[in-house]
């Protein structure tokens, strides 16, 4: 298992995936020792995020809107068509107008909500906007 190198925010370097190489050096810094190969996000940059868990499944959520963009990808696995509805339904008012909620590349929402129309591939944006 590759798991802990990952327990400290590396990943390996290839996962920087498409980002020119001015960017990767802008916003992550190389792993050294142990962590060659590997790299993560600057923790100048890091600390802009506020991190926290997150159940999709309870009552309350802890966080408060309005979120230029939610990304949500590669979850609709876990959930039967009733439970994503209310989570999309759920998901809508703490949306900016114009905010964006991605969707993992194998997930359609447009069949499952009208509280969302697709905007690009696998974006989607509020419907009533
Ligand atoms: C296939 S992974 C996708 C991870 C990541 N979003 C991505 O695209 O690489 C599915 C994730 O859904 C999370 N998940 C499953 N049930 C959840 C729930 N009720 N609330 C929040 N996250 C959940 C799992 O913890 C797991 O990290």
């Amino acid at each position: 298992m590759h798991w802990r190198k990952h327990v400290r925010g590396f990943t390996p370097r290839n996962k920087c995936g498409k980002l020119d190489e001015a960017r990767v050096k802008r916003f992550f810094q190389k792993g050294t020792g142990n962590h060659i190969g590997l790299a993560r996000v600057r923790p100048e940059v890091s600390a802009l995020v506020e991190f926290m868990p997150l159940n999709l499944l309870a009552p309350q959520w802890p966080i408060k809107g309005p979120f230029d963009a939610i990304f949500c990808r590669n979850i609709m696995i876990y959930f039967d068509k009733e439970t994503l509805a209310k989570l999309l339904k759920r998901f809508a008012p703490l949306m900016k107008q114009d905010g964006l909620l991605f969707a993992g590349h194998s997930e359609n929402f447009s069949y499952i909500s009208d509280a969302f129309k697709l905007r690009g591939q696998t974006v989607y944006t509020l419907a009533n906007k």
